[in-house]
């Protein structure tokens, strides 16, 4: 892992980095690049009217043996019009800088670009985002290769240069939990990427298993048997094929100071560690990328670690709803009719709607903590990917304050939500001829019948339903990854409620 610090030093303090700083469109120079052209007896500016940098917005300029200066290189990026520039070219630049790094021989850096003001971010904002773009853009999975292809990146540190030396203290909190939060990412999305033939339920509840130790955690392991007490029989039938017993490991954490009594907030996880779409079979093609069907329950993992290390002010309770659909003649039916821990029943129309299956039996139980908020996470409907793409996760919600804080985090950590209607209408087309209602709701609105069906057991508390079955992993020919999404955003929402 690439190492973080701030500063408020000078650049004369180090020689081994290469100094990064920007230009303007104007070729207005920033304070620090004004000190390298006085230092260098105008050789930037001399540049500059011969026309080696335009300043457009990702141009960049590497530069060895400035002269007088005894810093190893310096890297000069454009940063666009002054009066255009925002934390969307903020974000541009940390990634161009990142993907420059793994081409050239650069090992230390120091960064001036936090003298760049954006309306609206603060210091806090940008350390926290050139972590996270940073660690993104070098981010490889290669447990399983013999042959890693070695990059020749070199770059394995990274010093932000912030101008007022009175800003320090806050900017050193946001490394903390800056690390905590590039980590927990990187966690959700090595889980996302192991295979399901490795990651499955047993090996997600040995994960769980690892935090037994930490302070103020209590683990909790729900298995099959306890399901089949309790009434489970929406999530169990889910992971009669398999020949993993479903299970549903739970994390508590109290760091709320005012005790345990205080109200949790509840984070639902969808964890199927396959879903082969069960009788009602998906097609083969792309079926290898149902291993990521169980980025909820890796998001909800990654977030208590997060939780847990930042020792946040809250109660928090992580559930992953973990399981596996397989075919076989044990497998749950089309037509069955299950019988939920809510009491409700439900008429299997396809085996394939899974998750809402497993989930609904989640959020019942749920119950039970009182909870302040429940939130879920699922890669739970094709349909959301064809509306809304992988820019944007599907939020529902029963309670618009809850809504609007989580689009919030979302514009704060550039994890976005787009909220969808949970209206009334949507019911008519869950219903059943013989039970309740049924798993499926027809073509027609896909990712919000899904969120309908949910309600219909989230209806004592403040709920959120989070579906990200586009933005949980992106998929070129290729190429695909899980993305480790929502972890910002939720990270955000919980660091959000910390402070009041
Ligand atoms: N895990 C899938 C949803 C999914 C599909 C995620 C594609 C990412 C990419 C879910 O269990 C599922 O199969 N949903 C069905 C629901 C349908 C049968 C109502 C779907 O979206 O096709
Ligand atoms: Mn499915
Ligand atoms: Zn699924």
């Amino acid at each position: 892992m690439i190492k973080f610090s701030v500063t408020s030093g000078h650049l004369e303090l180090y020689p081994n980095s290469c100094i990064i700083t920007g230009i303007f469109e104007e070729l207005n120079l920033f304070p620090s690049t004004k000190k390298i052209d006085d230092i260098s007896k105008g050789y930037i500016s001399s540049l500059l009217r011969r026309g080696a940098l335009h300043g457009k917005v990702t141009q960049t300029l590497l530069l060895y043996d400035v002269p007088h200066l005894h810093n190893r290189q310096i890297l000069l990026v454009g940063c666009g019009k002054q009066s255009d520039f925002d934390e969307n070219c903020y974000r541009k630049l940390i990634r161009k800088i990142t993907i420059l790094c793994k081409e050239i021989p650069i090992i230390r850096i120091l960064l001036f670009l936090s003298e760049l003001n954006i309306k609206g971010y603060d210091n806090y904002w940008k350390i926290r985002q050139t972590m996270e773009i940073v660690n993104e853009e070098l981010y490889v999975f290669n447990k399983f290769k013999n042959n890693i292809t070695t990059l020749n990146q070199s770059l394995n540190e990274i010093v932000l240069h912030i101008p007022n030396e009175n800003e320090l203290g806050d900017c050193k909190k946001s490394i903390r939990d800056g690390l905590s939060i590039v980590h927990g990412i990187k966690i959700a999305k090595d889980l996302g990427n192991m295979p399901p033939n490795f990651c499955t339920p047993d090996y997600l509840v040995n994960q769980v298993n690892k935090l037994s130790n930490c302070d103020n955690v209590t683990i909790n392991i729900i298995n099959a048997l306890e399901m089949k007490q309790l009434g489970m029989n929406a999530y169990l039938a889910v992971g009669k094929g398999s020949n993993y017993a479903p299970t549903m490991p739970i994390i508590k954490y109290r760091g709320n100071p005012k005790g345990s009594n205080v109200p949790p907030i509840v984070l639902i996880g969808k964890g199927l560690t396959f879903d082969s779409g069960g009788i009602s079979i998906k097609e083969s093609n792309k079926m290898d990328e149902m291993k990521y069907d169980m980025c909820g329950a890796a998001a909800v993992y990654a977030i208590m670690r997060i939780a847990i290390e930042l020792n946040l002010p809250l109660n928090i309770i992580g559930i992953l709803a973990v399981c596996e659909n397989m075919i076989s003649h044990t497998s749950f039916r089309p037509g069955d009719i299950l019988t939920t821990l809510s009491g409700k029943t439900v008429e299997v129309l396809n085996t394939d709607a899974e998750g809402r299956l497993v989930l609904c039996d989640a959020l019942t139980y749920a119950e039970r903590y009182k909870p302040d908020v429940v939130i879920d996470i699922a890669t739970l409907t094709g349909a959301c990917v064809i509306a809304l793409g992988h820019h944007f996760s599907g939020l529902m919600s029963n309670n618009k304050n809850l809504a609007d804080e989580l689009i919030l985090a979302g514009q704060q950590s550039k994890d976005y939500v787009w909220k969808l209607p949970l209206d009334e209408v949507f019911q008519k087309q869950l219903k059943s001829t013989c039970a309740d209602m049924t798993n499926v709701g027809g073509r027609s609105g896909g990712a919000i019948t899904a969120g309908c069906f949910l309600q219909q057991f989230a209806y004592k508390y403040r709920w959120a339903h989070l579906d990200i079955a586009g933005t949980a992993w992106i998929s070129d020919y290729c190429d695909k990854s899980a993305t480790g999404r929502p972890v910002a955003l939720l990270s955000q929402y919980l660091i959000n409620r910390s402070s009041y």
